[in-house]
């Protein structure tokens, strides 16, 4: 077993894994993502459909895949590599660590772009272009971004090299000094904001829409949506909590990290989505409009509060920050591998990795703009992109780890790790993932894919 996780030392407290896979979790995702599938997907529907697929999906799985990490204290490659020449799993199952880590790469493509969204927006923030700023201004504002491809390059970059830049120093010491500080703060100014949203704006249709739902909402592309997004807002199926659960303190119950990472990147999710929904309703804007809500409500809200100029630059110093968290954990699979297999430099595997991410970025960039034409199946190249990593590449990644830890990993071998505080919990945790995790998760997906 290689020992380099070793020498760069297992995270000392508990905390410190909390700390880093909440930073990992908490990002764009719930900031940027989920309200505006909220919005496309019914409101209340969506959301109780979503906390019972993070319950049911999102945290079992969450669990197998940094006990499996925590196991082996490997990457998940040369874990796959080893438990095969172990005779523990077919070789083939090596596809399994591969599809993940493409995976997390084609997300950082994309996901870079967006975050650069967040940087411009920190510059228009602190820039004082909010100042009153009406419904129509806003929505201006944000086409005038996206119909400005040399501007996105810009930003884009310029986060992308913050990636390489922090994945290139050891995670450990990239991401726990950091997300001790984001975390609270993020909650603070959320609360902030959404107390003033809710003071502002259409209360008491955004709280109807939020929290009520009825049965006919249900439909097959909310459940698919939801579990898609619990396993992206939960940093799952990518191989970058395995990472992490290698770094983790043995005597820690994963069950208990896990579950106070669901519960805060819930939290985050459900504070990002009482901010911008009193807006919308009060202003009439359209809760179907998908990636543009976020971007467009934020700036109406800063240009009206007073200090708005001051809270909007730290809100956007924040989400930048948030983003980073969590795009340097979609390198670490490839990068901790390239390190530990072929002693490459992680500042040279994540600049390999970075720049090639980079390159897949300019062409999603370009989707907003000049390449705005329809690829495939109805969808532009950033669509498709999204599209294919959360609802099938994301899914398969989970399936496939679900089942290699529930069916083929040895019981015992589980066992002795400590999942669970007390032993009898450890049986609901295996059988939820066993008999209900993974079944919902393939016939979700799979009727999903062939369109049911
Ligand atoms: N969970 C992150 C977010 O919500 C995104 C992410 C997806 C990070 C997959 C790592 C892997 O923003």
């Amino acid at each position: 077993m290689p020992e380099s996780r070793c020498l760069q030392g297992i995270w000392s407290s508990p905390l410190i894994f909390i700390f880093a896979a909440s930073g990992s979790a908490v990002g764009l995702g719930n900031i940027w993502k989920f309200p505006y599938l909220l919005g496309q997907n019914g409101g209340g529907a969506f959301l109780l459909v979503y906390c019972l697929c993070l319950l049911l999906v999102g945290l079992p799985v969450l669990m197998a895949e940094v006990a499996l990490g925590r196991t082996v204290r490997s990457n998940p490659i040369d874990t796959v590599n080893d438990l095969s020449e172990r005779r523990i799993v077919h070789s083939a199952w090596v596809v399994a660590p591969w599809i993940a880590g493409i995976t997390g790469f084609l997300i950082l493509s994309f996901y870079s772009v967006i975050a650069g969204w967040s940087i411009g927006y920190l510059e228009r923030a602190v820039s004082g272009d909010f100042k009153g700023i009406s419904h129509e201004g806003a929505a201006s504002m944000y086409d005038s971004l996206l119909a400005s491809p040399g501007e996105m390059l810009l930003w884009h970059s310029i986060f992308m090299m913050l990636v390489v830049l922090t994945v290139g120093q050891s995670v450990i010491r990239g991401l726990s000094a950091i997300v001790r500080i984001l975390l609270p703060s993020l909650i603070i100014i959320l609360v902030v904001l959404a107390t003033y949203s809710l003071v502002i704006g259409n209360t008491s249709e955004a709280l109807a829409f939020l929290f009520h739902w009825s049965w006919q909402d249900i439909t097959f592309d909310v459940v698919l949506s939801a579990i898609g997004h619990a396993l992206f807002s939960l940093s799952v199926g990518m191989g970058a909590m395995f990472s992490y659960g290698a770094y983790m303190n043995k005597r820690m119950s994963i069950a208990r990290a896990c579950t106070i990472v669901v519960g805060v990147d819930l939290l985050v999710a459900i504070l990002a989505g009482l901010v911008i929904f009193p807006l919308v309703f009060a202003l009439n804007i359209d809760v179907e409009a998908g990636p543009s809500l976020t971007f467009v409500s934020l700036p109406i809200i800063f240009g009206s509060l007073p200090a708005g100029q001051v809270v909007g630059g730290v809100f956007f110093v924040l989400l930048v920050i948030a983003a980073l968290t969590s795009a340097i954990s979609m390198l670490e699979l490839f990068v901790a591998w390239m390190h530990e297999k072929f002693y490459i430099d992680r500042f040279k595997a994540a600049l390999l990795l970075g720049i090639a991410a980079w390159l897949i970025g300019i062409v999603v960039l370009l989707s907003f703009n000049h390449w705005d034409n329809k690829v495939l199946f109805d969808l532009n190249f950033f669509e498709l992109l999204d599209e294919l990593t959360s609802l099938i590449l994301l899914p398969f990644g989970a399936i496939l780890l679900s089942v290699l830890v529930a069916w083929f990993i040895p019981r015992s071998m589980l066992q002795n790790e400590k999942v669970t505080k007390q032993a009898g919990h450890f049986k609901w945790w295996y059988n939820i993932l066993k008999y209900i995790s993974i079944p919902m998760m393939i016939v979700i997906t799979v009727a999903g894919w062939i369109g049911v």
